[in-house]
């Protein structure tokens, strides 16, 4: 009886989250396209027909392909234009509504896998890590790595093994852009199944959560998260207001970072009405102080093994340098070769074999200044230190179905358990191999 009374209340609040989410925000896609426009490897004639007509890139990698957001009124301009696409989204505003949030699914089954059916609201989403925390209450804290702008605390999830914690730290980002909302629902399934399979006996995974502690913050951008599903479903930045007088808002949290910050002017901008704002100073965002201060304080710590930005959308994993696409880290050959190894993993384990192409990610994707990966490895002293850019590779973009959310997730899980065991492998590289030598001539 109780339990019926329970559900049908928890029915009609998700009827409310999700009509909120699917009508109520104040812009809207509805009659918009979304075109994949080929560029044969020659984006700069494709550039220059569009620059006809008005639309919102989707993409910064030109080479084969442009992904743009064409308004009703722009459609007519853009088929005069007479170029080579494929449809992603034929009606976008009708694709976000389908993205609609189900919250009362997966309270009724806490625990299982329901979650990851569906699309969630903040409140949910906070509730989510709590009680993942619950399920591992021994071995696991909710944890807050600074606050927002509007406030809100960056909540996070500090998970040890055995003696611990207090082990070298893996760290894990996801929704630092506000409209990749399956960055989320990774990192969550991630601490889903490090708790469970650990709970369960799972060899590998009790092999990572004895030797790291693991810190995982899925909403590092919460303002902006909560603005995508109250107003504008493509918005990426924080929700800061502009410098001195500006009438836009929001600085890239994923450029802002200290390390680089302005050392190439391709990797960000400097206008605070683009996507890629860099913010006026280093730093100068509040999102970016607080996961600054828990990266020097792991590194200050025990150290830190391995970090994550999790992203979408492209299916790449991408190391260290973004700012300098010429520039290659003494590391970038085991960087590489854990790589390889992780995209052989997601490829064999995935029903749809999906690839993930890898590299430094100035010379893979493009150049960025002020981006994570670089400063966690350079600043944070990390041993590896990566951007994972979800699925998928062009299809549905930014928004992509509830049900593509298990096979997204799912398949990131035998790729970090191959990752982790490489953490500590001696790679064969020159100074391994002298050192080897050494010890041999020593020996009689
Ligand atoms: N898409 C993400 C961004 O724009 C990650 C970029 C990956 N790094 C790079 N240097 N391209 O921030
Ligand atoms: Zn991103």
């Amino acid at each position: 009886m109780r339990g019926f009374r329970l559900s049908s209340i928890l029915t009609t609040v998700a009827v409310g989250a999700s009509a909120a989410l699917t009508n109520g925000r104040s812009f809207s896609y509805d009659g918009y396209k979304v075109f994949r426009v080929k560029t044969h490897a020659q984006p700069s004639v494709v550039q220059e027909k569009l620059s006809n007509i008005t639309f919102e890139q989707w993409n910064h990698d030109v080479h084969s392909h442009i992904d743009i957001v064409l308004a009703p009124d722009q459609l007519p301009g853009f088929a005069e234009l007479d170029l080579e696409y494929d449809i992603m989204h034929d009606d976008l505003g009708g694709s976000i509504a389908a993205e609609s949030v189900h919250s009362s699914l997966w309270k009724r089954q806490a625990g299982g896998l329901s979650w990851f059916d569906s699309y969630h609201d903040y409140q949910d989403h906070i509730q989510y890590l709590q009680s993942l925390h619950d399920l591992f209450p021994d071995n696991s804290e909710i944890i807050s790595s600074g606050s927002s702008y509007e406030n809100r605390s960056l909540n996070g999830i500090h998970l040890w093994g055995a003696g611990g914690p207090g082990k070298p730290a893996v760290l894990y980002h996801g929704t630092v852009h506000a409209r990749e909302w399956i960055s989320a629902a990774t990192t969550e399934y991630l601490t889903y199944k490090l708790v469970t399979e650990y709970k369960a006996g799972d060899r590998a995974t009790r092999a990572a959560l004895d030797k790291y502690d693991f810190y995982i913050i899925p909403i590092v951008n919460p303002d902006g998260f909560v603005y995508t599903q109250t107003t504008q479903r493509l918005w990426r930045k924080n929700r800061q207001p502009g410098p001195n007088g500006s009438t836009c808002y929001g600085r890239d949290i994923n450029r802002n970072w200290e390390f680089a910050w302005d050392a190439n002017p391709l990797g960000a901008s400097t206008n605070p009405c683009s996507q890629t704002y860099k913010g006026e100073r280093p730093s100068d965002t509040p999102e970016n102080q607080g996961l600054d201060r828990l990266v020097r304080r792991l590194r200050d710590g025990a150290g830190i093994k391995l970090y994550i930005d999790w992203h979408s959308y492209g299916q790449y994993i991408l190391s260290p340098f973004g700012y300098k696409e010429t520039l290659y880290a003494p590391e970038l050959g085991k960087w590489t070769k854990a790589a390889q190894y992780v995209s052989d993993a997601i490829r064999d384990s995935s029903a749809a074999l999906t690839t993930f192409t890898f590299g430094p990610s100035g010379a893979t994707l493009y150049t960025t200044t002020g981006a994570a990966p670089d400063h966690v490895y350079s600043i944070g002293r990390a041993d590896f230190s990566y951007t994972i850019e979800l699925r998928d590779i062009g299809k549905h973009g930014f928004v992509l179905p509830p049900e593509l959310i298990r096979p997204t997730v799912e398949e990131q899980w035998p790729g970090q358990k191959v990752l982790w065991t490489l953490l500590d492998e001696e790679f064969f590289d020159g100074v391994g191999l002298l050192r080897r030598l050494d010890g041999r001539q020593s020996t009689p």
